[in-house]
């Protein structure tokens, strides 16, 4: 690592966590307000848990890298808008979208962007809702936080799809990638199925 380079890198890892932890402590309550809410509304879990997660250094500048863009502090906060980031898992596919829906109305945020990788999932099967949210008032630097929301079954592919393969370019891998795909159709498929059975479940 060259010295200017190590001065960066020291800069980000002083900088983001504390900056996204004050915007990840910003939203974290609304969500388990939410929560708490939704059950008095369904009386089910709508959320079974949410987690929160802020980039490391290494994936900052990797993702810098990668995006052809400058390595430095400025360009992290003003490029990447997923420094800071809540995954929201919920129990079935139309609770994903009635959770995404409360979220893009809190007060106090604005909704940036909205990628539904569940009517369009990734090429390699992906499933989930991504929302990139912006808080109208914050000490933080750093500008968006972003939120994914997906039920425990696109959860759970995601988790060892991620272990498996995610980012890895092994040579070799196609067939296992592709196997991965048919997998998440499957688990879709499951996801479907588990939904229709609750409604079922509802009517008697
Ligand atoms: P990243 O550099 O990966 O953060 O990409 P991005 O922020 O430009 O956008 P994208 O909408 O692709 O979302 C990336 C995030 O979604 C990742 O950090 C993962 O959490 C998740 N994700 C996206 N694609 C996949 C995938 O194919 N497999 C798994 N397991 N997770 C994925
Ligand atoms: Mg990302």
């Amino acid at each position: 690592m060259s010295g200017k380079y190590e001065d960066v890198f020291i800069i980000i890892s002083v900088t983001i966590p504390v900056n996204c932890q004050k915007l990840i402590d910003g939203l974290m309550p609304q969500i388990k307000d939410m929560e708490r809410t939704l059950y008095g509304t369904y009386h089910r879990n709508i959320i079974e848990y949410s987690t929160s997660r802020i980039k490391t250094p290494e994936s900052i500048v990797e993702k810098l890298h990668r995006k052809n863009r400058e390595v430095s502090l400025n360009k992290a906060i003003e490029t990447l808008r997923d420094l800071a980031g809540i995954r929201i898992i919920c129990s079935f596919q139309d609770d994903v979208y009635r959770v995404a829906g409360a979220i893009k109305k809190l007060p106090g945020y604005e909704l940036v962007k909205e990628k539904n990788y569940i009517t369009k999932p990734k090429s390699s099967g992906y499933r989930s809702i991504h929302l990139i949210l912006r808080p109208t008032k914050t000490t933080s630097n750093i500008k968006c936080i972003e939120v994914q929301v997906r039920s425990a079954a696109m959860n759970y592919w995601a988790i060892l799809e991620h272990q498996l393969c995610y980012k890895n370019e092994k040579k070799g891998a196609e067939r296992i990638r592709k196997e991965l795909k048919e997998c998440a159709i499957d688990i879709a498929k499951i996801d479907k199925k588990m939904l229709k059975l609750r409604k079922e479940i509802e009517k008697i």
